[in-house]
């Protein structure tokens, strides 16, 4: 018994040394010292022999055990330290290896046209104000002297959702929605940035969605020559020094008077080219001075204030300054369009 018990040591140690991983050290453990063992197996044999051998061979079985056990820690330590090791080696970085180039975005031409404009009105002191896309039949056109039936309402095809409720076909309504917030006391410096919606049929020039920004500023004396002067300062800054600007008469139901304003034509210097066809001219926005109703309407005393307002179109402004030809091309999202207007590249 003592042999065999000897013999198993020294197999089991063997095993242990040669054990490569932890997955066959955990079955030498299980063979060895489990209840099914070959040690628990010799031990069975203790019966037959004398009360003297006995506890030396109890003693002798537990040193055989304690020795497996301890070989079978001391490796278990060992092949957790390389396990490590290898995984630290397998994971190393080579820091001398040239990076990858990370993609840049940019931002959309049409955004960097809207953050540029709303820089030079803050700049005024205008502040941005902002209203829902989906918008009350009231605000879009009654509260801007639109009533229903209006002839003028036929220039702006909309989408209807109820009877009363549309997507916004300009921004305009964010004045009387701002007005009526004052309750007619104090003066107003606003622009209002945003999409706008339109029944129209796509093509170079239409899109049934676009974005325009609005101005509006009331207060007590705001004479037209404050809108012509704000107009020139807009017009010199966003197109260059040497342009020029004008004021043609125009119609809006919101505005008494109504003008529109162009600026001279860059590209023939005002002599006449296909660009501007032949006026020298080119038609940049919308604007007059806020009609009496519409004060009136948002609770505004019109004796007392006036003002005056304006609404461009983003995307035209940016077909002039980038020379775009059709205004699809700001929706399409074709990347080689919108890399064009990267800074960084
Ligand atoms: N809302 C007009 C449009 O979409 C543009 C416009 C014209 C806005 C004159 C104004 C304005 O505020 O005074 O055609």
């Amino acid at each position: 018994m003592q042999e065999r018990l000897k013999e198993l040591q020294a197999e089991a140690l063997e095993k242990v040394t040669q054990a490569a991983d932890l997955k066959e050290l955990n079955d030498i453990r299980v063979s060895y010292l489990g209840k099914k063992g070959p040690i628990t197996e010799v031990l069975k044999g203790m019966g037959k022999l004398s009360p003297e051998e006995r506890p030396k061979m109890g003693a002798l079985a537990n040193e055989v055990r304690d020795m497996i056990t301890g070989a079978i820690e001391e490796k278990q330590i060992a092949l957790e330290k390389a396990a490590v090791e290898q995984k630290l080696a397998a994971e190393k970085i080579d820091v001398t290896l040239p990076g990858r180039p990370v993609r840049e975005g940019n931002h959309h031409p049409l955004t960097r046209i809207i953050e540029e404009i709303e820089d030079l009105f803050i700049g005024m002191g205008y502040t941005v104000a902002e209203g829902p896309e989906v918008e009350k039949d009231y605000y879009n056109f009654e509260a801007l002297n639109l009533p229903k039936g209006h002839p003028a309402r036929d220039m702006q095809d909309s989408f209807y959702i109820t009877e009363e409720i549309l997507l916004r076909t300009h921004t305009s309504p964010v004045q009387a929605r701002t007005m009526e917030q004052k309750q007619g006391k104090g003066p107003i410096k606003i622009i209002c940035p945003g999409k706008v919606y339109r029944r129209d049929n796509d093509d170079a020039t239409h899109s049934h969605q676009f974005t325009q920004i609005e101005g509006l500023v009331i207060d007590e004396n705001i004479r037209l020559s404050d809108l012509k002067g704000t107009l020139d300062v807009f017009a010199k800054k966003m197109f260059g020094a040497d342009r020029e600007i004008r004021l043609r008469p125009s119609f809006f139901p919101f505005t008494e008077p109504s003008v529109e304003m162009d600026i001279s034509c860059k590209m023939c210097g005002g002599h006449g080219c296909s660009t501007c066809k032949g006026t020298g001219w080119i038609e940049i926005l919308g604007a007059g001075m806020v009609h009496p109703n519409v004060l009136e309407m948002a609770g505004y005393d019109s004796k007392k204030y006036t003002g005056f307002a304006f609404g461009m179109g983003p995307e035209r402004i940016a077909m002039l300054k980038y020379g775009v030809d059709d205004i699809r091309h700001f929706y399409t999202n074709d990347i080689r369009f919108l890399k064009q207007f990267s800074v960084t590249e």
